[in-house]
């Protein structure tokens, strides 16, 4: 068989792993395949570091554009990320009929539609299954595995910097900011972990799914998402009194003619199968009508995990070329012409319930003026603790509601806050119960 000859773009941490598998595993994976694998060039700023690879002489080069102008190259591998020249240099790729492997998820998320569009019209692939929760095979899982099944909902833990310094709080019972410092440290999360902690990154991931899952055209704008840099470890350990843990939960679920897909630190019942993801690691729920719940979890981030999810799409897209059937599958896993735009609700019209954390005056008739207001916008308490006094006087005041419409929540919330005797703006987390219980 002719060898396909690759182009890497990049040849940081990811770009390096995946040098390191086609070049170390080569014998492993042609076994496998039957598909020699030849790495043409491997484009970086930085071509004299010490990778720890065995390069041949000369495949280092600084012109990515040169990748593009090879007409040799089959398949283009961009691993720099960004959202300005990764999306020329993709787009250029597909011009000139190149298959394209990526794992840039911000690229993806608000500019997808029109890549996978110019792709489908070029017929040529993009594979994308690093670009969501690193090494868990869960592009395939939706676009192949699962392709006879309505998918209802998908709920996950996307970001492995979230939910280790969220298990960081909750188990060593450090502080937000110490458990970010200790992420940082240890290499998780970026000098500035903006993206991760206010959960664009899971956002990122979520669009794709979502997309994917229904068939449909996303506004990534239009996407719900609050991070969590305001959880604190009072909340995490009231939470874990009612029999709860704080995970940062990516969303999305079908409601027929409209979906919800919304981010946002989520409290789950511990025995819930997502309670038990700890520190780095990623996963997700995917509830479809013919298999009802499945399960995946793996490592989201982190140099082999990555290159091995970028492996698999260089390996089915080689397969293609073997048998000339490129773009055998749709790349949003629909028929282009098939691919619906769908609104999703707002988050003020979503149905849920809630936690609620009041700081008032330790008064007779805080409590009814409180739970009165809720009343009034029907709000339904399930249950009621109040906890020790503080010595200025207050008193936390927890809640569990029954379900209730978020926009109600809100309007009740400026009520209460207004109220004389309360000290604190209150405190809102989504509950979510009913997925995967095991
Ligand atoms: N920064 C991400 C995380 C990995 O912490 O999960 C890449 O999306």
């Amino acid at each position: 068989m002719k060898p396909v000859k690759l182009g890497l773009i990049g040849c940081g941490t990811v770009g390096t792993g995946v040098a390191r598998l086609l070049i170390n595993n080569r014998h492993l994976i042609e076994q496998r395949t039957g598909i020699p694998l030849h790495i043409k060039f491997i484009a970086d700023l930085d071509t004299k570091k010490d990778r720890g690879v065995a390069f041949e002489p000369g495949i280092l080069i600084s012109n990515a554009w040169q990748i593009i102008d090879d007409p040799e190259i089959d398949i283009v591998i961009e691993m720099i990320g960004g959202e300005t020249l990764a999306n020329d240099l993709i787009k250029a790729a597909i011009e000139k009929g190149k298959h394209i492997v990526t794992a840039n998820k911000a690229l993806l998320a608000k500019h997808g539609n029109q890549l996978f569009k110019t792709a489908a019209c070029k017929g040529v692939d993009l594979a994308y299954e690093a670009s969501v929760c690193g090494c868990i095979p869960i592009i395939k899982t939706l676009r192949e595995t699962l392709v006879s099944n309505q998918i209802n909902s998908m709920t996950g833990i996307f970001n492995g910097t979230c939910n280790y310094i969220l298990t960081q709080i909750t188990e060593a019972q450090i502080s937000f900011k110490d458990a970010l410092k200790q992420a940082q440290a240890q290499g998780y999360a970026e000098a500035d972990p903006t993206l991760d902690v206010e959960g664009f990154d899971a956002a990122h991931k979520l669009a794709i799914l979502t997309s994917l899952a229904y068939g449909m055209h996303i506004n990534f704008d239009d996407i719900y998402i609050e991070g969590i840099s305001k959880i604190t470890p009072f909340d995490i350990k009231l939470a874990a009194e009612f029999g709860y843990c704080i995970k940062l939960l990516a969303i999305s679920k079908n409601l027929g003619d409209r979906i919800e897909a919304r981010v946002h630190p989520t409290m789950i019942p511990y025995g819930n199968i997502l309670s038990n993801v700890r520190g780095t690691l990623n996963a997700i729920n995917i509830n479809g009508h013919a298999v009802d719940n499945l399960f995946l979890s793996g490592h989201g981030a982190g140099m082999m995990p990555t290159a091995s999810a970028i492996l698999s799409d260089i390996v089915d897209l080689s397969r293609n070329l073997q048998h000339h059937a490129a773009a055998r599958i749709p790349l949003m896993g629909c028929q282009p012409p098939d691919i619906q735009t769908m609104p999703i609700l707002p988050i003020t019209d979503i149905l849920t319930r809630y936690y609620f954390r009041f700081t008032a005056l330790d008064n007779p008739g805080v409590l009814s003026s409180i739970a009165g207001i809720l009343g009034k916008y029907e709000i339904s308490i399930q249950s009621v603790h109040q906890k020790g006094r503080k010595t200025d006087g207050s008193v936390p005041i927890v809640m569990m509601s029954h379900s209730a419409k978020e926009s109600y929540v809100r309007k009740a919330f400026e009520e209460i806050d207004s109220l004389e005797v309360v000290e604190e703006p209150p405190v809102l987390i989504r509950i979510e119960d009913g997925f995967a219980q095991d």
